[in-house]
Protein backbone atom coordinates (compact mmCIF):
# COMPACT_ATOMS: atom_id res chain seq x y z
CA UNK A 1 0.00 0.00 0.00
CA UNK A 2 1.38 3.68 -1.28
CA UNK A 3 0.73 6.11 1.58
CA UNK A 4 1.27 9.90 0.21
CA UNK A 5 1.28 12.06 3.41
CA UNK A 6 0.66 16.01 2.78
CA UNK A 7 1.71 18.66 5.34
CA UNK A 8 -0.31 22.05 4.88
CA UNK A 9 0.70 23.82 8.27
CA UNK A 10 2.79 27.14 7.34
CA UNK A 11 5.07 26.23 9.44
CA UNK A 12 7.84 23.71 8.31
CA UNK A 13 8.57 22.67 11.74
CA UNK A 14 6.73 22.48 15.18
CA UNK A 15 3.20 22.23 13.40
CA UNK A 16 0.43 20.45 15.56
CA UNK A 17 -1.57 19.50 12.16
CA UNK A 18 1.99 17.61 11.53
CA UNK A 19 2.71 16.18 14.26
CA UNK A 20 -0.87 14.25 13.81
CA UNK A 21 -0.54 13.70 10.34
CA UNK A 22 2.68 11.95 10.95
CA UNK A 23 0.96 9.58 13.58
CA UNK A 24 -1.62 8.72 11.49
CA UNK A 25 0.89 8.30 8.82
CA UNK A 26 3.14 5.86 11.04
CA UNK A 27 -0.40 4.12 12.34
CA UNK A 28 -1.55 3.14 9.11
CA UNK A 29 2.19 2.19 8.04
CA UNK A 30 1.90 -0.72 10.73
CA UNK A 31 -1.29 -1.49 10.07
CA UNK A 32 -0.47 -2.73 5.99
CA UNK A 33 3.21 -4.47 6.35
CA UNK A 34 4.96 -3.44 2.56
CA UNK A 35 3.38 -0.05 2.79
CA UNK A 36 5.46 3.07 1.47
CA UNK A 37 5.28 6.70 2.43
CA UNK A 38 5.52 9.46 0.48
CA UNK A 39 5.94 13.20 2.29
CA UNK A 40 5.09 16.57 0.62
CA UNK A 41 5.33 19.28 3.03
CA UNK A 42 3.62 22.19 1.38
CA UNK A 43 5.95 24.85 3.64
CA UNK A 44 9.03 23.49 2.50
CA UNK A 45 8.15 22.59 -0.93
CA UNK A 46 4.90 25.10 -1.67
CA UNK A 47 2.27 25.20 -4.73
CA UNK A 48 2.52 27.96 -6.78
CA UNK A 49 -0.97 29.92 -7.12
CA UNK A 50 -3.25 29.59 -10.15
CA UNK A 51 -2.06 32.63 -12.00
CA UNK A 52 -2.31 33.50 -15.92
CA UNK A 53 0.05 31.23 -17.09
CA UNK A 54 -1.33 28.09 -15.38
CA UNK A 55 -5.06 28.80 -16.00
CA UNK A 56 -4.08 29.19 -19.40
CA UNK A 57 -1.89 25.92 -19.53
CA UNK A 58 -4.86 23.95 -18.11
CA UNK A 59 -7.45 25.05 -21.15
CA UNK A 60 -4.59 24.43 -23.79
CA UNK A 61 -4.32 21.37 -25.59
CA UNK A 62 -0.78 19.79 -24.32
CA UNK A 63 -0.02 20.54 -27.45
CA UNK A 64 -0.75 24.10 -28.20
CA UNK A 65 1.11 25.13 -24.73
CA UNK A 66 3.40 27.86 -24.70
CA UNK A 67 7.25 27.21 -22.88
CA UNK A 68 5.93 28.59 -20.12
CA UNK A 69 2.55 27.06 -20.08
CA UNK A 70 4.49 23.30 -20.33
CA UNK A 71 6.40 23.90 -17.76
CA UNK A 72 3.55 24.99 -15.18
CA UNK A 73 1.47 21.81 -16.48
CA UNK A 74 4.48 19.98 -15.60
CA UNK A 75 4.46 20.86 -11.93
CA UNK A 76 1.06 20.26 -11.60
CA UNK A 77 1.36 16.83 -13.55
CA UNK A 78 3.90 15.77 -11.03
CA UNK A 79 1.85 16.58 -8.03
CA UNK A 80 -1.05 14.71 -10.02
CA UNK A 81 1.25 11.64 -10.84
CA UNK A 82 2.19 11.63 -7.19
CA UNK A 83 -2.10 11.98 -5.66
CA UNK A 84 -2.52 9.43 -8.26
CA UNK A 85 -0.12 6.72 -7.16
CA UNK A 86 -1.10 6.66 -3.47
CA UNK A 87 -3.66 4.44 -1.76
CA UNK A 88 -4.06 6.41 0.77
CA UNK A 89 -3.82 10.20 1.44
CA UNK A 90 -3.07 11.54 5.13
CA UNK A 91 -3.37 15.17 5.15
CA UNK A 92 -2.07 17.75 8.22
CA UNK A 93 -4.92 20.56 7.80
CA UNK A 94 -4.58 23.49 10.23
CA UNK A 95 -7.50 26.52 9.89
CA UNK A 96 -6.18 29.48 9.02
CA UNK A 97 -9.44 32.36 8.97
CA UNK A 98 -12.05 29.80 9.52
CA UNK A 99 -10.42 27.83 6.13
CA UNK A 100 -7.74 25.27 4.89
CA UNK A 101 -4.44 27.21 4.46
CA UNK A 102 -3.42 28.87 1.12
CA UNK A 103 -0.74 26.05 0.93
CA UNK A 104 -3.47 23.23 0.66
CA UNK A 105 -5.65 25.33 -1.46
CA UNK A 106 -2.96 25.47 -4.03
CA UNK A 107 -2.42 21.77 -3.81
CA UNK A 108 -6.08 21.06 -4.39
CA UNK A 109 -6.07 23.54 -7.28
CA UNK A 110 -3.10 21.81 -9.11
CA UNK A 111 -4.65 18.35 -8.80
CA UNK A 112 -8.17 18.76 -9.38
CA UNK A 113 -8.09 19.04 -13.38
CA UNK A 114 -10.79 18.40 -15.98
CA UNK A 115 -9.58 15.59 -18.03
CA UNK A 116 -7.96 13.94 -15.63
CA UNK A 117 -9.23 13.92 -12.30
CA UNK A 118 -12.33 14.75 -13.10
CA UNK A 119 -14.59 15.64 -16.27
CA UNK A 120 -17.37 17.07 -17.17
CA UNK A 121 -20.41 15.49 -18.86
CA UNK A 122 -23.84 16.48 -20.04
CA UNK A 123 -25.14 15.45 -16.84
CA UNK A 124 -22.72 17.34 -14.83
CA UNK A 125 -19.14 17.18 -13.58
CA UNK A 126 -18.19 13.28 -13.09
CA UNK A 127 -15.43 12.16 -10.78
CA UNK A 128 -12.41 10.16 -12.03
CA UNK A 129 -10.82 9.00 -9.12
CA UNK A 130 -11.49 5.87 -7.40
CA UNK A 131 -10.38 3.50 -5.00
CA UNK A 132 -8.88 5.93 -2.39
CA UNK A 133 -9.03 6.99 1.09
CA UNK A 134 -8.27 10.39 2.64
CA UNK A 135 -7.49 10.65 6.67
CA UNK A 136 -7.35 14.41 7.47
CA UNK A 137 -5.57 15.90 10.62
CA UNK A 138 -7.51 18.85 11.50
CA UNK A 139 -6.25 21.50 13.88
CA UNK A 140 -7.68 24.30 14.69
CA UNK A 141 -7.33 27.18 17.90
CA UNK A 142 -11.42 26.98 18.11
CA UNK A 143 -13.94 24.38 18.41
CA UNK A 144 -16.11 23.80 15.74
CA UNK A 145 -16.40 20.02 15.28
CA UNK A 146 -20.37 19.65 13.68
CA UNK A 147 -21.01 23.09 13.39
CA UNK A 148 -21.52 25.28 10.31
CA UNK A 149 -18.61 27.37 11.07
CA UNK A 150 -16.40 23.89 10.42
CA UNK A 151 -15.77 24.92 7.11
CA UNK A 152 -12.55 22.82 6.39
CA UNK A 153 -14.64 20.06 6.59
CA UNK A 154 -17.47 21.13 4.31
CA UNK A 155 -14.73 22.32 1.84
CA UNK A 156 -12.98 19.25 1.77
CA UNK A 157 -15.54 16.62 1.60
CA UNK A 158 -17.28 18.62 -1.31
CA UNK A 159 -13.90 18.76 -3.15
CA UNK A 160 -12.53 15.33 -2.54
CA UNK A 161 -16.37 13.98 -3.76
CA UNK A 162 -15.68 15.84 -6.68
CA UNK A 163 -13.20 13.94 -8.22
CA UNK A 164 -14.71 10.89 -6.88
CA UNK A 165 -13.58 10.28 -3.57
CA UNK A 166 -16.29 9.84 -0.84
CA UNK A 167 -14.35 7.82 1.76
CA UNK A 168 -12.80 10.87 3.60
CA UNK A 169 -12.03 10.44 7.38
CA UNK A 170 -11.64 13.20 9.98
CA UNK A 171 -9.82 13.57 12.91
CA UNK A 172 -10.13 16.67 15.13
CA UNK A 173 -7.71 18.35 17.42
CA UNK A 174 -9.28 21.56 18.72
CA UNK A 175 -9.10 24.32 21.22
CA UNK A 176 -5.45 24.73 20.58
CA UNK A 177 -5.55 28.17 21.62
CA UNK A 178 -6.91 27.56 24.75
CA UNK A 179 -4.06 26.80 26.93
CA UNK A 180 -1.59 24.19 27.78
CA UNK A 181 -4.08 21.91 29.23
CA UNK A 182 -6.07 21.95 26.57
CA UNK A 183 -3.73 21.22 24.10
CA UNK A 184 -2.44 18.26 25.61
CA UNK A 185 -6.10 17.35 25.61
CA UNK A 186 -6.52 17.80 22.05
CA UNK A 187 -3.45 15.42 21.35
CA UNK A 188 -4.43 12.68 23.69
CA UNK A 189 -7.68 12.83 21.81
CA UNK A 190 -6.38 12.98 18.56
CA UNK A 191 -4.66 10.03 19.49
CA UNK A 192 -7.53 8.14 20.64
CA UNK A 193 -8.98 8.76 17.52
CA UNK A 194 -6.39 7.51 15.31
CA UNK A 195 -6.53 4.20 17.22
CA UNK A 196 -9.92 3.83 16.61
CA UNK A 197 -9.57 4.88 12.91
CA UNK A 198 -6.88 2.74 12.47
CA UNK A 199 -8.03 -0.56 14.13
C1 LIG B 1 -2.85 32.82 10.34
C2 LIG B 1 -3.62 31.99 11.34
C3 LIG B 1 -5.00 31.99 11.30
C4 LIG B 1 -5.73 31.21 12.19
N1 LIG B 1 -7.07 31.20 12.11
C5 LIG B 1 -7.79 30.42 12.96
C6 LIG B 1 -9.22 30.35 12.86
O1 LIG B 1 -9.85 30.97 12.02
N2 LIG B 1 -9.87 29.58 13.75
C7 LIG B 1 -9.22 28.85 14.69
O2 LIG B 1 -9.86 28.15 15.46
N3 LIG B 1 -7.87 28.86 14.79
C8 LIG B 1 -7.15 29.63 13.95
N4 LIG B 1 -5.79 29.64 14.02
C9 LIG B 1 -5.12 28.76 15.01
C10 LIG B 1 -4.62 27.50 14.34
O3 LIG B 1 -5.65 26.82 13.66
C11 LIG B 1 -4.03 26.55 15.39
O4 LIG B 1 -2.98 27.20 16.07
C12 LIG B 1 -3.55 25.26 14.76
O5 LIG B 1 -3.17 24.39 15.80
C13 LIG B 1 -2.37 25.52 13.84
O6 LIG B 1 -1.94 24.28 13.31
P1 LIG B 1 -0.42 24.06 12.88
O7 LIG B 1 0.42 24.11 14.16
O8 LIG B 1 -0.42 22.73 12.25
O9 LIG B 1 -0.06 25.16 11.93
C14 LIG B 1 -5.04 30.43 13.16
C15 LIG B 1 -3.64 30.43 13.19
C16 LIG B 1 -2.94 31.20 12.29
C17 LIG B 1 -1.43 31.17 12.32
Amino acid sequence: MKILQINSSARSTGAASTRIADSLAARLAGRYPGATLDVLDLAREPVAALDDVAVAARMAAPDARTPEQAARAAQDDALIRQFLAADVIVIGAPMYNFNISAHLKNWIDAIVRPGVTFRYTEVGPVGLVSGKTVHIALTRGGVYRGTSADIPVQYLTQVFAFIGITDVRFVYAEGMSRGPDMVDKAFRDADAQIAQLVA
